[in-house]
């Protein structure tokens, strides 16, 4: 198994864009939101038992998963968030644990929302990398790139772990209050550590 690191972070912390800086850099990685987006695409392995579960009006005619009908099914119905939870999850970790240990670069950052919540991947993370920044920057920052209103950012926000406690649990932590040559810097460093930690394992 390749040396592999967790990056976790709240809702807009910044855990794509800290990825994207760590996978120039020459490090694997793996996005469990981008798997599981693969996996509702048309064709995609989750599909059918999607359609099973919920019906074929949770199918859009392109044969993908309708992602806005089911984010506003799952917001407001507990048993149907978990129903998703069950068919999806399985896959999704199935295929981020092949996907880790077929790695070559010299370590993996497996990129995990929820890790600290789900307490998924501890038997592959060998460090936890918490990405974290202010709420304010958190909801500016979401609400910037995707639909969601700053409401709807808080929501989310109060399902996943407070700050404090996420911080509590990092092996390593980005601060990304800050701009990019921040951010980059901090990946710099963070990616010289891991370089030497993954030659000691
Ligand atoms: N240090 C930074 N300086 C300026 N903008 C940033 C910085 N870090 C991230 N951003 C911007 O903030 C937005 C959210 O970042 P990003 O998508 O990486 O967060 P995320 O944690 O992956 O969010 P999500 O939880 O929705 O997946 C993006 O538009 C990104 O370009
Ligand atoms: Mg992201």
């Amino acid at each position: 198994m390749p040396f592999c690191v967790g990056l976790t972070g709240g809702i807009g912390s910044g855990k794509s864009t800290a990825a994207a800086l760590f996978a120039e850099l020459g490090a694997a990685v793996i996005d469990t939101d981008a798997i599981s987006h693969e996996l509702t695409q048309p064709g995609g392995r989750a599909i059918d038992a999607i359609r099973q579960v919920f019906g074929a009006g949770y199918i859009a005619a392109d044969g993908s998963l309708d992602r806005k009908r089911m984010r506003e099914r799952v917001f407001s119905d507990p048993a149907a968030k978990s129903r998703l939870e069950a068919i999806l999850h399985p896959l999704i970790r199935e295929r981020a644990r092949a996907d880790v240990a077929a790695a070559k670069q010299p370590y993996v950052v497996l990129v995990v929302p929820l890790l600290l919540e789900t307490g998924a991947y501890r038997d592959v993370t060998r460090r936890v990398l918490v990405v974290d920044c202010s709420e304010a920057k958190q909801i500016e920052r979401a609400t910037r790139r995707s639909r969601l209103s700053a409401a709807e950012v808080q929501a989310i926000m109060t399902t996943q772990l407070p700050r404090a406690e996420r911080r509590a649990r990092a092996d390593d932590l980005i601060d990304n209050d800050s701009g990019m040559e921040s951010l980059r810097r901090q990946a710099a460093e963070l990616h010289a550590k891991y370089l030497t930690l993954a030659r000691a394992a």
